[in-house]
C-alpha cells in the first residue's frame, strides 16, 4: 500500500520537525507492505532528503518541467534536477495544474521525460463535478490515460492516482460503489488497452483518519494520495494505521 503525502504549497523549515513522528513510526513498522512517500514543495526537497536518509520514507516532487535536463525555463525544475536531489517520484497531471492550463500533451511529455530520467510517476487523473454530472467519468478517464500515456513503452514506473476533482479539498468523498466501479474501469482499461501487467491505482481526495476506513471495503485500491491531512503527521500516521486495522 502506498501512502503519499502531497504537501502542495505548504510548509517551511520548521515543518520538517513534524517528520520526526513519521520517522519513528516508519522505523517501528517493519511492515514491508507500506510505502511512505513525501512530496514537499521544491524548497524543502533537499532538507527532506537529508532528513529521511537511511529511513523507509521516500521522496517525491509535486511537478516537473517537460524538458528533461535543463533549459531557459524561468521558474521551472526538470526531472533530472529532481533525480539529482534525491527524489524518486514525481506527481504529474494533478488537477490543480490541469486547472491552470496543463494539457494532456504537456503531461505526456512530462511523463516521458521523467521515465527517461528514472523517476517513478504518480499520474493523477479524475473528472470534474460537471463531467460527473454529465456521466462522462469513464470517457474522461480514458481520454486522460490515452493521451497521457501516448507513445510510452516503459509503463512499469507509472502509478495511477484517481482523484475526482470535486473531492479534492472539499471533504466530500465518492460513494463506495461509484469508486469501486471507477477504479475497476481504470484497472480493466490499463490491463486490456494498455497491457499493463499489474497497475497500481491509488485514490486521492479528502482522505483523512475519520473516513479512511470507508475505503477498506474497496480492496482494489493500492493506496492513497493525501493532501491536507498529510501536513499533520499524527493524522497521516493514523491514516496508515486505520487502513490496516
Ligand atoms: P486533499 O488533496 O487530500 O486535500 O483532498 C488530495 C490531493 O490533491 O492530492
Amino acid at each position: 500500500m502506498y501512502f503519499i503525502a502531497n504537501w502542495k504549497m505548504f510548509g517551511d523549515i520548521k515543518s520538517l520537525n513534524s517528520l520526526n513522528k513519521v520517522l519513528k513510526f516508519s522505523r517501528h513498522k517493519k511492515n514491508n507492505k507500506i510505502r511512505l512517500i513525501y512530496c514537499p514543495p521544491y524548497t524543502l526537497l533537499n532538507l527532506f532528503h537529508k532528513k529521511i536518509k537511511n529511513s523507509n520514507i521516500e521522496l517525491g516532487a509535486q511537478n516537473c518541467h517537460e524538458e528533461e535536463v535543463s533549459g531557459p525555463f524561468t521558474g521551472s525544475i526538470s526531472s533530472k534536477m529532481l533525480k539529482k536531489i534525491g527524489a524518486k517520484y514525481v506527481i504529474v497531471g494533478h488537477s490543480e495544474n490541469r486547472a491552470i492550463g496543463e494539457s494532456n500533451l504537456t503531461i505526456n511529455k512530462k511523463i516521458k521525460s521523467s521515465i527517461n530520467t528514472g523517476l517513478k510517476i504518480i499520474f493523477c487523473i479524475g473528472e470534474t463535478l460537471q463531467q460527473r454530472k454529465k456521466k462522462q467519468t469513464h470517457k474522461v478517464l480514458l481520454d486522460q490515460i490515452s493521451k497521457g500515456l501516448k507513445g510510452i513503452k516503459k509503463m512499469n514506473n507509472v502509478i495511477f492516482a484517481y482523484e475526482p476533482v470535486w473531492s479534492i479539498g472539499t471533504g466530500i468523498t465518492p460513494k463506495a460503489n461509484d469508486l469501486k466501479k471507477n477504479i475497476a474501469f481504470l484497472r480493466n482499461s490499463l490491463l486490456k488497452k494498455f497491457r499493463l501487467k499489474n497497475p497500481k491505482i491509488l485514490y486521492g481526495g479528502s482522505v483523512n483518519p475519520k473516513n479512511v476506513r470507508n475505503f477498506k471495503e474497496i480492496n482494489i485500491i493500492d493506496g492513497f494520495l493525501v493532501g491536507g491531512a498529510s501536513q499533520d503527521s499524527k493524522k497521516f500516521i493514523d491514516i496508515v494505521k486505520k487502513t490496516f486495522n
